[in-house]
């Protein structure tokens, strides 16, 4: 399957972040420090869509229990929290992404 185009660099002067779908998939594109990355968009706990959460400093914020992600790599950096209890940490899948001409490109078929 390979590299698949899913956005252009321009869409990404005006916004940090933008949810793909792709093969039934839904990844979460994000741009830190000039360069692309994605990861899956469905939080790793219970499912929350990152793309609804904040993003700030290259960490995406999951809305439903606060657990944090760096975007860059998917890797879990805070965990999420249900009242006073922490849950275990999972980090989130991420996919190789380039440019090529002006437009991102992804591959989700590495497992
Ligand atoms: S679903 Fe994301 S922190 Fe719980």
């Amino acid at each position: 399957m390979g590299f698949k185009k899913v956005a252009q660099i321009q869409e990404f002067e005006k916004i940090e972040k933008k949810l793909i779908e792709l093969d039934e998939k839904k990844i979460l594109l994000t741009k830190v420090d000039g360069a692309y990355y994605a990861i899956s968009n469905k939080c790793p706990h219970m499912g929350g869509s990152l793309y609804k959460g904040t993003f700030q400093d290259g960490i995406i914020t999951c809305p439903r229990h606060g657990a944090k992600y760096d975007a860059k790599t998917g890797k879990g950096v805070g965990k999420p929290k249900i009242l006073f209890l922490e849950f275990k940490m999972e980090d989130d899948r991420s996919y190789p992404v380039k440019v090529e001409d002006g437009a991102i490109l992804i591959d989700i078929s590495a497992e």
